[in-house]
């Protein structure tokens, strides 16, 4: 070897060392209840900027951790998994001490968390529960159940099977129905449409309801990466090959805003106009929002990410602190290795009439906002 490659060999090591350092000390074993806040860094994954959730949620999470005086890392990984991957990696190797993660595929993320339980560095799943791994410390979500049951039951009102407390509607059907669900590499697709089959099943079994197209299945209803696109052409799909002796569809359940849109558009692409079948949402995104005060989807379901993001920073703090985290739920939430301890928020199902109370004066939009279908 001559001399100019072992010269840059030896600058490569040194770099490498460097990097090592600077890196280190965060998670590895670092009393974090010694330091202060402005010395801990919290790295904060989540899955996409396309939807606005995920947005509100990221700056949720990364304003009231920098208002307690925290260094926050806050990635976007676009969807992607390798990139979700890469940047938790990274996370972990620039000295991240506690790390919050959505992930886009629960169960791709093993071998970062396994780096970083190797570094102590606890990890708290946000929202979408992380599985098959030993390494998931905690979990802050809603109650996923519950969104489905509530997205079944805003379907049954919408078509007033049921009315608005409960209580039985006078419309008797038969309804023509279709089902939608989110990505099935996501564990909350799979609570959202149990819960939402358990309340529409009855109703299938006693003939109120007919799935015309007879895709019940959860794999037949699923919508990879929750793309509106995706829930677009399968409506559209289902139009066509379910609906073209004149029959009409009365009702939708969607899990996402975003897929609600998609749906509808196919909709209204077939035709559909003036009262639409009722579309169910999740999100309150505001375009949907729009939607809803303009009476084309029926209804969302808010849920509150402000909460969220309180809920994560607390169970960051109290890890920081060396302390265990408050939980509500240890019992539901199995990830097939452990059950991850839990923090569950509650729902809220929003109609045209709750806009105002849900979500304007509550300040989670306003009505300029509403109006304009838009975020300023
Ligand atoms: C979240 C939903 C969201 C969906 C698509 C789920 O994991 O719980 O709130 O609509 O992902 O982003």
């Amino acid at each position: 070897m001559n001399r100019r490659i072992l010269a840059a060999l030896g600058a490569a090591a040194l770099a490498l060392s460097m990097a090592a350092c600077s890196g280190e000390g965060a998670g590895s074993g670092t009393d974090t209840a010694a330091q202060a806040p402005s010395e801990l860094k919290i790295g904060v994954s989540m899955p996409t900027q396309t939807s606005e959730r995920w947005i509100a949620d990221g700056n949720s999470v990364k304003e009231k951790l920098e208002a307690k005086g925290y260094k926050v890392d806050l990635q976007y990984a676009n969807d992607d998994i390798p990139t979700q991957s890469q940047q938790v990696d990274q996370m972990i190797t620039q000295g991240a001490n506690v790390l919050i993660i959505a992930a886009i595929d629960g169960t791709a993320l093993s071998s970062q968390l396994q780096a970083a339980a190797d570094k102590k560095i606890p990890v708290i799943s946000y929202d979408r529960l992380i599985r098959d791994s030993k390494n998931v410390d905690f979990y802050v979500s809603f109650d996923n159940y519950k969104v489905g049951v509530a997205q079944a039951t805003a379907l049954l009102v919408g078509l007033g099977v049921l009315n608005k407390d409960g209580s039985p509607g006078t419309a008797k059907g038969p309804f023509n129905i279709e089902l939608f669900a989110g990505s099935l590499d996501d564990n909350n697709a799979h609570f959202f449409f149990d819960g939402a089959m358990d309340t529409l099943k009855p109703q299938i079994d006693n003939g109120t309801l007919v799935v015309k197209s007879k895709q019940t299945a959860i794999e037949q209803a699923a919508t990879l990466r929750w793309q509106q696109e995706t829930a677009q052409k399968r409506m559209e799909d289902l139009l066509t090959s379910s609906y073209n002796d004149g029959a009409k569809v009365a009702g939708v359940l969607s899990p996402y805003d975003g897929l609600s849109r998609g749906i509808i558009t196919a909709l209204q692409n077939a035709g559909y106009s003036g009262k639409m079948p009722v579309v169910t949402g999740q999100d309150a995104e505001i375009a949907s929002v729009k939607l809803i005060n303009d009476g084309v989807q029926s209804s969302t379901i808010f849920k509150d990410t402000r909460l969220l993001a309180d809920q994560a920073v607390k169970a960051a703090e109290a890890f920081l602190k060396k302390q265990t985290p408050e939980a509500n739920d240890t019992k539901t939430y199995d990830n097939g290795v452990k059950v991850v301890p839990s923090y569950l928020l509650p729902v809220e199902t929003v109609y045209k009439d709750d806009i105002q109370k849900s979500l304007i004066d509550s300040g989670y939009w306003t009505a300029d906002e509403v109006k304009a279908g838009q975020a300023k």
